[in-house]
């Protein structure tokens, strides 16, 4: 996987995260604010290009960025090089909710 390279870097990896599993009830919180903060930017299904050229389909971003300093990127608002992107201020159910989501639209070419 090329996420590794990042999990190599960020220094305060816990190995004790469990691994994805997610409640189907936050998968919907993410939906949600995907529906009304990424839409206008980002595809957010599983299929379809993005209204911006320059904005990654979202439901390949996990294999670009690991999903842990993914999720510490939304926990400290959002710093994942977006140069117009608005300020988020995600709440620790809203990130999770928001990770949840976006794995649950990972098409991953394995
Ligand atoms: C105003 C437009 C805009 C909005 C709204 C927006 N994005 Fe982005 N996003 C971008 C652009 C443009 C890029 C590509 C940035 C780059 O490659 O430098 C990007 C890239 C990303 C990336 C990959 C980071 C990278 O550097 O490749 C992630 C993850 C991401 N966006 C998540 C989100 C999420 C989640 C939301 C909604 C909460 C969102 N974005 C809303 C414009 C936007």
């Amino acid at each position: 996987m090329s996420a590794l390279s990042l999990t190599a870097l960020s220094a305060c990896q816990q190995e004790d995260t469990p691994p994805q599993q997610f409640d189907p009830a936050f998968i919907e919180i993410g939906r949600e604010i995907a529906q009304t903060q990424c839409v206008s930017c980002h595809s957010i299904g599983q299929s379809g290009d993005s209204p911006r050229s320059d904005a990654p389909p979202l439901r390949t971003v996990l294999g670009i960025y690991n999903a842990e300093s993914l999720a510490d990127d939304f926990r400290e608002h959002i710093h994942v090089g977006h140069p117009d992107m608005p300020d988020f201020d995600f709440t620790v159910k809203e990130t999770e909710g928001l990770l949840a989501y976006l794995t649950s639209i990972q098409v991953t070419d394995k």
